[in-house]
């Protein structure tokens, strides 16, 4: 089965109406019709409205940051997935490593969320990675099989078809430094592995996430594994994450 190419853009708290405007004119019709490789944009939720519309038939999907597991209620500044919905949005990261080691996400929270997307029927981008602490001792696998098992064991035995995974090591997010492509392919064998034995999902889509940028996209895109790309800083212009979407071209 050929895997779903992915290149997705992650602006974190970045852009602005008028960023976002720029982003979306000069991106224009680039993507539309383009068959073998989606892109998706995640901006901040108060842009989501707006990047929707521009995004409207251009070939653009747009994901949402974050959201909260519940369907509604007392939940101060959070977002719901039927606020989502309504505006559209149907896939969601969860697990970012801002989120987990900023925010203070634990397991828990992140597995309650896992749950509740699937639940709802959203795409789930579903982000793991080691700190370079733990790589340096040589727990990578270790974490990532806990970060893995954790959010699906007993919630999903099987993870949804649609599901994607972006390995993203803390030590290369917004560092500038990236993992090789060798360090990369040897992470995301292992997660395939891991999928397929656990869960019987070979065919998992899996990102890889952490200082991509023009000048190292191709190194590890043509790695067998890696599946595409989630982005942050290179992905907040449109003429930089344009070099990534046309790694090959
Ligand atoms: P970066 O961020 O490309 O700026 O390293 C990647 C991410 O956090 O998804």
């Amino acid at each position: 089965m050929t895997r779903k190419k992915i290149i997705a853009a992650n602006w974190k708290m970045n852009n602005m109406t008028a960023e976002t405007a720029a982003f979306f004119g000069a991106i224009g019709d680039s993507c539309k019709g383009l068959n073998d490789r989606e892109v998706i944009v995640t901006p901040s939720f108060p842009y989501l409205a707006q990047a929707a519309a521009l995004a409207k038939g251009r070939g653009i999907t747009i994901a949402a940051q974050d959201f909260h597991p519940e369907e509604n209620g007392a939940f101060t500044g959070e977002v719901s997935l039927a606020m989502l919905t309504d505006l559209g949005v149907r896939t969601v990261l969860i697990g970012h490593s801002e989120r987990r080691h900023v925010m203070g996400e634990t397991h828990e929270h992140i597995r309650k969320k896992v749950a509740f997307a699937q639940k709802k029927g959203f795409r789930v981008i579903f982000c793991i990675g080691e700190t370079l602490a733990q790589r340096q001792k040589g727990e990578l696998f270790a974490v990532i099989d806990h970060q893995l098992s954790t959010a699906f064991d007993g919630n999903l035995t099987c993870p949804p078809d649609d599901m994607v995974i972006a390995y993203e090591p803390v030590w290369a997010i917004g560092t500038g430094v990236n993992a090789t492509g060798a360090q990369a392919q040897e992470m995301h064998d292992y997660i395939r592995h891991f999928m397929d034995k656990q869960y019987g999902r070979k065919d998992i889509v899996i990102l890889y996430g952490g200082s991509v940028k023009p000048d190292n996209v191709k190194e590890l895109m043509l790695m067998p594994d890696i599946d595409g790309a989630l982005v942050g800083g290179a992905s907040l212009k449109a003429e930089s994450f344009s070099k990534l979407i046309f790694w090959d071209k």
